[in-house]
């Protein structure tokens, strides 16, 4: 039963109590408060004290378990938890319904993961979009993205050489998270050729110059920028591409640019590129997705 809610929940142990907590005395105090409200009434119990009080239960709960959870450090679950009823609720009344499928998505970050926040936190606040992080996967235990993916409940996964390479072990890891769809955010290693073949059109990369220009084995980070900056190119960009078998190969889905000037060093083309990056792979993913999965 724990294991199960902690796989639904993506969440760890100690998280998961600390949430069962947050529920039973957040409902504890909404019983409390609403009681206490219709005492002020001075109804008698009967039928309409217990209609006033579902009505004032359903009303207080959500303030209740949010407050409660502030202390417990659960602000952030219970915030996605609740915005999620709402969301159903407000989805129920609405004459078209939305019945588009929401893709679970895993992130694969090895570095200072500020795309993989950006992307997490896009699809977090999202109601309608189509897509939910739901996993982290890295090869970096210093990896910044582990963080941000803790702050947002989303469980991570480290993995060495030998443990990314075995097909059996990623595909029944990413099975077991409901995984339909990858992203990648500056990871470092090669995606081997099963993953590809399991998600086909289905992993995303992004790359910090205009592709086919600068890409391949050895082209990332700073590297790519120092070679712009030593051709005197003019303009230099990002793509955000289909993953294929080769280094920065696949079919480009996108790609926006930025002038680079003779003023530019690698530390302020890098600045300039990665706001592009945030400013376009949330949304970018998010069509992707809308087109495989259109209503
Ligand atoms: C980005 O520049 C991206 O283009 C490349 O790796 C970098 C990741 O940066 N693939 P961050 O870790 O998301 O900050």
């Amino acid at each position: 039963m724990l294991k199960k809610l902690q796989e639904r929940w993506h969440v760890n142990l100690v998280n998961l109590i600390l949430i069962i907590i947050t529920f039973a005395l957040g409902g504890s105090l909404c019983g409390w408060a609403g009681r206490k409200i219709l005492l002020f009434t001075n109804l008698e119990k009967g039928v309409i004290w217990i209609l006033l009080y579902i009505i004032l239960v359903t009303l207080l709960w959500p303030i209740c378990v949010l407050l409660i959870s502030i202390p417990f450090g659960q602000f952030g679950f219970f915030k996605k938890y609740i915005s999620k009823i709402l969301s159903k609720f407000r989805a129920n009344r609405s004459e078209a319904p939305n019945t588009h499928k929401i893709n679970k998505i895993a992130v694969f970050a090895s570095g200072a993961g500020s795309n993989a926040k950006k992307i997490i936190e896009y699809f977090n606040k999202a109601e309608n979009k189509h897509g939910q992080v739901c996993m982290l996967v890295s090869n970096n235990p210093a990896a910044g993205a582990i963080k941000i993916a803790a702050e947002n409940n989303i469980p991570s996964l480290m993995v060495d050489r030998k443990k990314f390479q075995d097909k059996g072990y990623i595909l029944t890891e990413l099975k077991k998270n409901g995984i339909d769809f990858i992203v990648l955010a500056g990871f470092l290693w090669k995606i081997p050729a099963f993953l590809i073949t399991e998600y086909p059109k289905k992993i995303t990369n992004i790359h910090p110059a205009l592709l086919p220009k600068y890409g391949g084995k050895g082209m990332y980070g700073h590297h790519v920028h120092e070679t712009v900056i030593a051709n005197k190119e003019k303009q230099s960009g990002i793509s955000i591409h289909y993953v294929d078998e080769i280094y920065d190969h696949g079919d480009v889905i996108f790609q926006a640019t930025c002038d680079v000037t003779g003023a530019d060093t690698v530390e302020t083309l890098s600045q300039k590129i990665q706001l592009l990056e945030h400013q376009h792979y949330p949304a970018v993913i998010d069509a992707v997705l809308q087109k495989q999965n259109p209503r």
